[in-house]
């Protein structure tokens, strides 16, 4: 039997950039474990605050993961049952079962071809007298054009949720995403541009009566302990993770620039192969979550890359209207066109700010091997 090659360049590697910040995460575990006080406190309030400046908002509420985030904000935005909210096809589904929790009916639109992000130019005819709210999603770690999108919600008296989960430090016309739209969600799950080590989440708003529900919806519905006003959840952020995260966050414009980095010498030396790289608009800065390329051979391509030691993922490989668990939905593969395209053709390649010049360089002649393989 032949054994599985050995990957020698995962997709993502977590333990690089721990390394690094080890003797900073072990004194910022010691703030926390001998306090004795392990949920809720000054911990976790001093990362709400550094996180809430970083993204230029008012306030940050820390929850237990990006999913508990959209569902608690579309929660204190009041969406409900018998609500409609449109995002985009092309996302993970915490997007859209966000929705579902609180009873309301995802409406999905595709995604534009150029950065694969919400075709905003399709909202206007999903919207109903039913809809509340659109969330975008900055995929990748790209931003959404959110001037048109704004308009348009503002025009329709509608909520904005950015969800900002690939997308920690990327900016839009120098703003930085989270401050766009009326609240954000953040997920920190480990592989993020800003991971914690374990689930986490956060939420940010400008908005000072969101801001108020989002306290007592995260916490069992309590604004004064041990009276509980509204039915709420346990889904608070634990100071553990608030605490690595104040030391992560100190990082994460420098992480981003070697992101920035990284895409920048795959961009040089993929351009001359028949590949379709990932764009930067002149007004967006690209978080670099994932660097995304698209070919027909996707499948081979992936193939190719493991069998010679490289990680490389297909995310998402099915839009998400079209997983079984929407079937009710009655979605077609025709009504969003440029999504299942790129969902059949889109592989990310390793990216993380530790990836060093000579694995980029490594990776990129591997790659240039399969063409050369193809043509044969
Ligand atoms: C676009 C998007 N939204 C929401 C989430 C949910 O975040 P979490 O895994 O922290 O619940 C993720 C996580 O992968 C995501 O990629």
């Amino acid at each position: 039997m032949s054994k599985a090659p050995q990957i020698q360049i995962p997709a993502e590697d977590l333990t690089r950039q721990y390394q690094q910040i080890r003797w900073e995460i072990a004194a910022a575990m010691d703030t926390v474990l001998p306090s004795g006080k392990y949920t809720l406190g000054p911990v976790l309030e001093k990362f709400e605050e550094e996180f809430a400046a970083y993204c230029g908002v008012k306030h940050c509420v820390g929850i237990s993961n990006g999913t508990e985030a959209l569902h608690l904000i579309l929660a204190a935005m009041g969406v409900g049952p018998g609500d409609e909210v449109i995002t985009q096809a092309n996302t993970y589904v915490a997007t859209s079962f966000a929705i579902n929790y609180v009873g309301a009916k995802p409406v999905f639109v595709d995604i534009e071809p150029e950065f694969s992000n919400m075709d905003v130019d399709q909202l206007e005819a999903k919207i109903t007298d039913r809809t509340k709210a659109i969330i975008p999603v900055h995929i990748y770690g790209h931003p959404v054009d959110m001037d048109p999108l704004m308009k348009l919600a503002e025009k329709h008296n509608l909520y904005v949720l950015e969800d900002a989960s690939h997308a920690h430090g990327a900016t839009y016309k120098g703003r930085k995403i989270g401050s766009l739209g009326h609240a954000a969600a953040f997920s920190f799950y480990p592989s993020k541009v800003l991971g914690a080590y374990g689930d986490a989440g956060a939420a940010v708003t400008n908005d000072d009566e969101i801001h108020r529900k989002l306290r007592m919806l995260r916490y069992m519905g309590q604004e004064v302990k041990h009276t509980h006003e509204v039915i709420g959840y346990q889904q608070r952020l634990d100071p553990l993770q608030a605490a690595i995260l104040s030391v992560k966050l100190r990082y994460l414009d420098r992480w981003v620039d070697q992101r920035q980095a990284v895409a920048e010498l795959y961009n040089e030396l993929l351009a001359d192969l028949p590949l379709d790289l990932p764009q930067q608009a002149d007004w967006a800065k690209h978080a670099y979550y994932m660097y995304t390329v698209r070919l027909k051979e996707r499948e081979a391509l992936y193939d190719y890359l493991s069998a010679h030691g490289i990680g490389s993922q297909k995310i998402y490989a099915t839009p998400v209207p079209l997983q079984p668990c929407y079937r009710y939905l009655e979605y077609s593969e025709e009504d969003l066109p440029v999504s299942v395209k790129y969902a059949n053709e889109l592989l990310c390649l390793p990216v993380f700010p530790e990836l060093r010049a000579d694995e980029v360089a490594h990776i990129s002649k591997i790659i240039h091997q399969f063409f050369e393989r193809e043509v044969k």
